[in-house]
């Protein structure tokens, strides 16, 4: 085939101008398919790198071909030299090094390498050599450090984006730079970027036709500059997550072309009325989440026609939702959730026909759950969790469901069977406080997507369906714990199987925990508390890889435990719970040498333990300074060893000190005699201690007196002698600590014990402590039964330093959300407290 005329030609460029298809063999200097070449050769293609991304574009690039033809390579088409690359989304794995030879295609203008994985690979100073960029987007790839002061040599750059990777930080003398000296730039995305010491007013040089600024989760603090707010051209602003910032949201004179806002969790006022309403008018995206909304008016929203994205969850939104939303026809995504809505759900939320995602979460809704819910057309994730709706779910009709999770609502009646027909259900909680009732129907393992399903806090009984063990690979999170379930575990726990959390804690399982569990390899968390279980120590449990929490207390579990028959045993246990069973024997010391994640404190690696892809946030039961507590959130930095209540004989074992990063150890009630070890005094972690009703003589080792963090200590009903250590820490203790012994004196068991009186209403004022080190934001729970009297002295740790309160704040917390939400003792549990907070 020959080639067409030159006008033809120009005229085919014209048409593939967006494809670089032209057909010319020798367009492409022979040196830039050899760069292209090396530099597809440095990376692998990984699918793991990214779950989304299932084309890799290198692999059309092939010696001998014209890599103007290449996928995602663009070229001059006068001059044949290659301008642009879009390597997006293309699996490359690998790290990016200065020497590759990428950047030796210096006529580049467009650069796309998002969403692969550079492996932590540092950004190049090189890239500031590309004197014609226009476009740099390096987007969520994985690359960290310092980004390179030269990226501020790219002065012809309009889009700069390097966003989403592993928190890298630019200095501010370079984000100086970057705002001064890149005059054309109009979109600039540092999402993620580490820019905290940055002062905000520097963004004031920005050019006055910028049109795109993210800089959301930076840890920017200080006042915003107003005029940002006032770019004439401005399309998108977010700000979001940065807690630090403050300043104040315009109400007039703002981009009539604003069509993405986005002030979450920050700490910028807004005004909603009227006047700002009116200037939004082309808003499309709206994400206010714990925003310092000033008015709080849901009405004037009626109307931004335009919106389809609105998140207003976690402000101070009161009384029903006006009837007027419904003019948001186009809205796709919504977000009310935790605020206090009232009344029923609107049936005008009915020709929201384009909602795909509802979150009504944490309000007050009452009513019935309305079924034009289930027959939204495009509804898909359903969250309304945490109400006083009175379930009608039978109507269920729909069937594109991913998400639905109806918990903490008055549900009752049987699991509806439409349920079992939601073919797409990935995630299925209903969880309750009111009771379904019956028995699970095997019909739920027809629900092969199904990742989460969390049927806990009911009234179900029968047995466990035996499918559930071996039903499709995606179940990662099964809690059916708190219902009446009758039968054995199931036993046919199969191999593919990828199952994260196993709940079945509160109910009336018997005989013994199956062999096949071991199948579960990615076990994480494991809780068969409060059942009837009859066997001896599980060893088989000590294989598994992951497993970071076991919790078997309260059964009927007997024998010796002997620790330790595999190699690396437990070695990622962070908690665990034997207490109230029969164990006898000496205290398991060779599990002491080997549970490895109790001995390495990692606070710099705070995280929830949740699943990532679906937000679902692990809970288990413990004990936790003497309450009993359902955790609902469970941060990665907790170690609890429990083995109380048994039957324990025996010393304590010196390497007891090894286990350093333990914050709560309970060795009560056993029969364990000898000295208190003074290696005891290593443990430095320690929040609280109870060696309570035991047979230990001998003095109390003055090193205990070194555990500054001690806010919780019971020595009492033993037979120890001699001085009580003094000591501000030992001073904070009362007599109710040491009580019951032979012979110790000091001046603590002088003191009274300040109160008999049982938890009331909370005072109008105490002193505020505060957990949320140790749980993080937001530290959700329940409280069980109240261990709380005058054997236990609280006091809670703030930032490491104790507060000698005398109750906790968190306490009080839980009583007055147990009468804000209304929640109710439930006749099983009498004395358990329903709240649960998010
Ligand atoms: C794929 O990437 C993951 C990390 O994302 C890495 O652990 C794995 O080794 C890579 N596999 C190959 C074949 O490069
Ligand atoms: C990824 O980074 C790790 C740690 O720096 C390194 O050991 C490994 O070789 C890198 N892998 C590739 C493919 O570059
Ligand atoms: C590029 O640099 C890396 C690390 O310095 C080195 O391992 C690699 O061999 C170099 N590649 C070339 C082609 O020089
Ligand atoms: C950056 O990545 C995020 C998340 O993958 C994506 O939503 C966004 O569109 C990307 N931005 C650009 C400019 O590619
Ligand atoms: C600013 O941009 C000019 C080109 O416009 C460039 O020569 C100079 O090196 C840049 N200065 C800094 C400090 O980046
Ligand atoms: C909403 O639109 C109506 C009709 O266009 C108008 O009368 C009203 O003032 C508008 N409200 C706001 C808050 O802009
Ligand atoms: C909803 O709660 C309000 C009080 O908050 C009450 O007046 C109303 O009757 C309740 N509606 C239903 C259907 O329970
Ligand atoms: C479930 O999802 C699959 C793929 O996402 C789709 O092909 C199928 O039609 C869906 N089924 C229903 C009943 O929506
Ligand atoms: C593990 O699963 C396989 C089937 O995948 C089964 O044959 C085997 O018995 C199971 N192992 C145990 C210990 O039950
Ligand atoms: C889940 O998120 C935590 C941090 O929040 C992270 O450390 C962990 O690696 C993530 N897990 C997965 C499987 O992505
Ligand atoms: C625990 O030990 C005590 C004393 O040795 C004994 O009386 C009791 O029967 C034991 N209990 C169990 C359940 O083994
Ligand atoms: C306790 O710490 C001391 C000093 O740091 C050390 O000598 C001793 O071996 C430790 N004991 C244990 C049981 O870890």
């Amino acid at each position: 085939m020959g080639f067409p005329p030159i006008s033809s030609l120009s005229f085919i460029l014209f048409l593939f101008h967006f494809h670089s298809t032209i057909s010319s063999s020798h367009f492409c200097a022979p040196h830039q398919s050899l760069s292209l070449l090396q530099f597809k050769e440095s990376f692998s293609i990984n699918s793991s790198a990214s779950v989304r991304c299932q084309h890799p574009k290198t692999e059309s690039w092939k010696e001998g071909t014209d890599c103007c033809l290449w996928d995602g390579v663009t070229c001059d088409m006068k001059t044949g030299q290659v301008t642009g690359l879009d390597l997006a989304c293309s699996m490359l794995y690998g790290t990016l090094h200065s020497n590759s030879t990428l950047f030796s295609l210096h006529h580049l203008q467009k650069l796309d390498l998002s969403d692969n994985d550079f492996n932590s690979s540092h950004i190049s100073s090189r890239f500031g050599q590309f004197s014609n960029m226009i476009l740099l987007n390096l987007n969520f790839s994985v690359f960290t450090g310092q980004v390179p002061s030269e990226i501020s040599h790219l002065s012809k750059l309009v889009s700069l984006d390097l966003s989403r990777n592993y928190y890298p930080s630019l200095e501010p003398i370079s984000f100086d730079k970057i705002v001064r000296n890149l005059t054309n730039l109009r979109e600039l995305d540092l999402s993620w970027v580490n820019i905290s010491l940055v002062v905000p007013s520097s963004l004031t040089n920005l050019s006055s036709s910028f049109s795109s600024l993210s800089l959301s989760r930076c840890g920017l603090q200080g006042k915003f500059p107003g005029n940002i707010f006032l770019l004439p051209n401005l399309e998108s602003l977010d700000l979001s997550y940065n807690e630090g910032l403050i300043g104040s949201f315009p109400s007039s004179n703002l981009s009539n072309v604003l069509f993405h806002l986005g002030l979450s969790n920050t700490r910028i006022s807004v005004y909603l009325e009227n006047d700002l309403i009116s200037t939004l008018k082309s808003l499309e995206y709206l994400s206010l989440r714990n925003s310092n909304i000033i008015k709080s008016d849901l009405s004037l929203l009626d109307n931004l026609t335009q919106l389809t994205f609105l998140d207003l969850s976690s402000n101070n939104f009161s009384g029903q939702i006006p009837s007027s939303l419904g003019s948001l026809i186009n809205l796709s995504y919504l977000n009310l959730s935790n605020n206090q809505l009232v009344g029923p759900i609107h049936s005008q939320l009915n020709i929201f026909s384009n909602l795909k995602y509802i979150y009504l979460s944490n309000n007050l809704f009452n009513g019935t759950i309305p079924s034009f819910l289930f027959a939204l057309p495009s509804l898909q994730y359903l969250d309304l969790h945490n109400n006083n709706l009175i379930s009608n779910i039978s109507e269920l009709q729909h069937n594109s469901l991913r998400y639905l999770d109806l918990s903490n609502n008055h549900l009752h009646g049987s699991i509806p069977s439409s349920i079992f027909k939601q073919e797409n259900l990935t995630t299925l909680i209903l969880a309750s406080n009111s009771k379904l009732t019956g028995e699970i129907s095997s019909s739920i393992c027809k629900l092969r997507f199904l990742r989460v399903l969390d049927l806990s806090n009911n009234s179900l009984n029968g047995s466990t369906p035996l499918c559930l063990g071996n039903f499709g690979n995606m179940l990662s999170v099964l809690h059916l714990g708190m219902n009446k379930l009758q039968g054995t575990i199931p036993s046919t726990f199969s191999k593919d199987n990828i199952l994260e959390y196993l709940n079945l804690n509160g109910n009336e399982l018997e005989g013994k925990i199956p062999l096949s569990i071991i199948n579960c390899t990615m076990l994480e968390v494991i809780d068969l508390g409060n059942n009837k279980i009859e066997d001896t120590f599980p060893y088989f449990l000590e294989t598994l890889p992951q497993l970071q929490i076991l919790v078997l207390k309260s059964n009927k579990l007997q024998g010796f435990v002997k620790g330790s028959t595999a190699y690396n045993s437990f070695s990622k246990l962070r908690i665990f719970d034997i207490s109230h069973n029969n164990f006898s024997g000496p205290l398991p010391i060779r599990y002491f040498n080997s549970l490895e994640a109790m001995m390495t404190s990692d606070h710099n690696m705070v995280y929830m333990m949740e699943k990532n892809y679906t937000g679902y946030v692990y809970s288990i039961e413990m004990t936790w300074k003497g309450v009993e507590i359902e955790f609902t959130k469970i941060q990665s930095t907790i170690r609890v060893l429990d083995l109380s209540n048994n039957n324990f004989t025996g010393e304590i074992p010196k390497v007891i000190g090894k286990l350093k990063a333990l914050q709560q150890l309970n060795l009560s009630h056993n029969y364990l005699a000898g000295h208190i070890q003074s290696s005891l005094g290593n443990l430095t972690n320690l929040e609280s201690l109870d060696l309570s009703s035991n047979l230990l003589t001998g003095r109390i080792p003055t090193q205990l007196g070194d555990l500054t963090f001690l806010a919780i200590l019971n020595l009492s009903h033993n037979q120890l002698e001699g001085p009580i250590p003094s000591g501000e820490q030992f001073n904070t203790f009362d007599a109710s600590s040491f009580e019951g012994n032979l012979g110790l004196f000091g001046s603590q068991v002088l003191k009274k014990c300040y109160s008999d009186e049982a938890p009331s209403l909370p005072p109008s004022s105490f002193d505020e402590g505060d957990d949320s080190t140790l749980f993080g934001e937001g530290f959700g729970w329940k409280a069980v039964t109240m261990g709380y009297g005058c054997g236990f002295v609280f006091g809670v740790a703030t930032g490491y330093v104790v507060l000698r309160t005398k109750k906790p704040s968190w306490f009080f917390r839980m009583v007055e959300d147990k009468w804000n939400l209304q929640s109710k003792k439930t006749k099983k549990n009498a004395g358990r407290y329903g709240a649960r907070r998010n």
